[in-house]
């Protein structure tokens, strides 16, 4: 297919760009601060730290490469490299099926971020007299008992995204990330900035950053990896797609790093704003999903112009998942698009309206709100059961058949040109050879150890 026709970035910074928009989102401020808040903090966060470190950032350059070398989406370049009917193919397939589950859940949370700016610009969170400043914290469960709502939220995000990616690639997302994310680096900085003014500050960054060992769990490993994966957007084949708009020599390692180093930024400014109002009003740092919600609010209701601040805050929250969300419909679209000759319209349309659907069941916030019994039955609400298998074992398990394919299975001088072309960095043998030996070995191996230590195997 013509390159015209498929697109590609309109500028050198359109990547990085757009798969920065990709990578920061409600995983950066909504999931990793609850997750490191139920998993008892500092060992989780390290581990997390390494994961992203070695395995992420080594994936993410795998991924990239592969979509850089063949020009493709997820199926159609595994297609391309192994054969039409080989097994690998499957890694592209299990691609397009997570991205379609997680975007099925991501657009709830999305749709509760929208409500929340919703509920600020109506002046919820100003002038909050102290007596009441424990019931701001109540608009969460209000939100959760109200099914409309959480549908309607949900299809007028999905609704949005869906208008974006049918405009194509380069136009949408290279602006919104270009003008959004220093904004929210900003506005995170001044957040941490009053942060450490509250009380509760100490005891946060202690619980962020001390390593209580004792508190982590083999669940909370496996968690750390999985999140790591959904964080930097790898394992499923959204970097492969938007490395797949990249042009011959554009550097693919700075990029890499320079996202991967954002990202994990914004993930623990995000921890340094957040705990210390847990810690000062005294709530919950295990609350769950609903952590960002009734902190952050509680905070703002305190401060003089709270109502600008929360507005602020929970609009770029929802900018953020928009650039992420755009990237999980993108490949979802892309199969079609690229292996099916169907027209952008009609794939973006198809795909996003059977996600907005099959979105639904997460919206009803959980079947067992209407006495299912699913929760009781499997720990896991529907929404909890997406989150659960798509994060924790779906993207591990791409990851690990992406560094294998491209560790083992391409052409050593086509992959060694897709990594250095155009980067300095990748040009250095000893580094191209170290990213290969991870890539081959040690990847691979951390992930096998890690899904066997959560079985109760090793
Ligand atoms: N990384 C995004 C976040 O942290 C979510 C996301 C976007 C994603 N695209 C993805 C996760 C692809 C996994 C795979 O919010």
């Amino acid at each position: 297919m013509s390159d015209a026709k498929r697109g590609q970035w309109g500028s050198k910074v359109g990547f990085v760009l757009a798969a920065a928009g990709s990578a920061v989102g409600l995983g950066n401020m909504w999931k990793f601060p609850y997750i490191t808040g139920e998993n008892g903090g500092g060992a989780f966060v390290a581990i997390y730290l390494v994961c992203i470190l070695l395995i992420g950032l080594p994936i993410m350059i795998g991924e990239v490469v592969l979509g850089k070398m063949t020009q493709k989406s997820p199926v159609g370049a595994f297609a391309e490299l192994a054969g039409k009917r080989s097994p690998w193919v499957g890694v592209g397939w299990l691609g397009v099926i997570t991205g379609f589950l997680i975007l099925s859940y991501y657009s709830v949370v999305a749709g509760w971020a929208m409500h929340y700016v919703f509920l600020s610009v109506t002046g919820t969170f100003a002038n909050v007299s102290p007596a009441e400043l424990g019931q701001v914290a109540d608009h969460f469960d209000a939100l959760k008992a109200n099914p409309g709502l959480n549908v309607l939220w949900h299809v007028l995000f999905m609704a949005i995204t869906i208008g974006i990616v049918l405009a194509g690639v380069q136009k949408g997302v290279e602006v919104a990330a270009r003008v959004l994310m220093p904004a929210l680096l900003g506005l995170l900085i001044m957040l941490v900035l009053y942060a450490t003014s509250l009380p509760g500050f100490g005891p946060a960054f202690d619980f962020v950053f001390g390593l209580h060992t004792e508190r982590l769990t083999g669940a909370g490993v496996l968690e750390a990896l999985g999140h790591s994966f959904f964080t930097l957007s790898v394992g499923m084949g959204a970097m492969l797609t938007y490395g797949s708009y990249m042009k011959r020599d554009d550097d693919v390692v700075s990029t890499s790093i320079t996202i991967t180093a954002l990202d994990t930024a914004v993930a623990l400014l995000a921890c340094l704003a957040l705990f210390p109002i847990t810690f000062t009003f005294g709530m919950e740092a295990g609350a769950g999903p609903g952590l960002v919600f009734q902190s952050m609010p509680t905070a703002f209701a305190q401060m003089t112009g709270g109502s600008v601040w929360s507005t602020l805050f929970f609009l770029l929250l929802t900018f953020a998942a928009l650039t992420s969300a755009i990237s999980l419909l993108e490949v979802v679209a892309s199969y079609f698009i690229d292996e099916l000759g169907w027209k952008r319209i009609q794939a973006v349309a198809v795909t996003g309206a059977a996600i907005t659907l099959f979105g639904i069941p997460s919206a009803l916030g959980a079947l067992d709100v209407f006495g299912s019994g699913m929760e009781e039955a499997i720990g896991h609400s529907w929404f909890g059961l997406m989150d659960y298998l798509t994060s924790n074992w779906m993207l591990p398990l791409g990851g690990l058949g992406l560094s294998i394919f491209v560790g083992f299975r391409i052409r050593e001088v086509e992959r060694a040109h897709a990594v250095a072309d155009g980067s300095p960095l990748g040009g250095v043998l000893p580094l191209y050879l170290g990213w290969l030996q991870l890539l081959r070995f040690a990847v691979p191996a951390a992930i096998v150890a890690v899904v066997l230590h959560a079985l109760g195997v090793l």
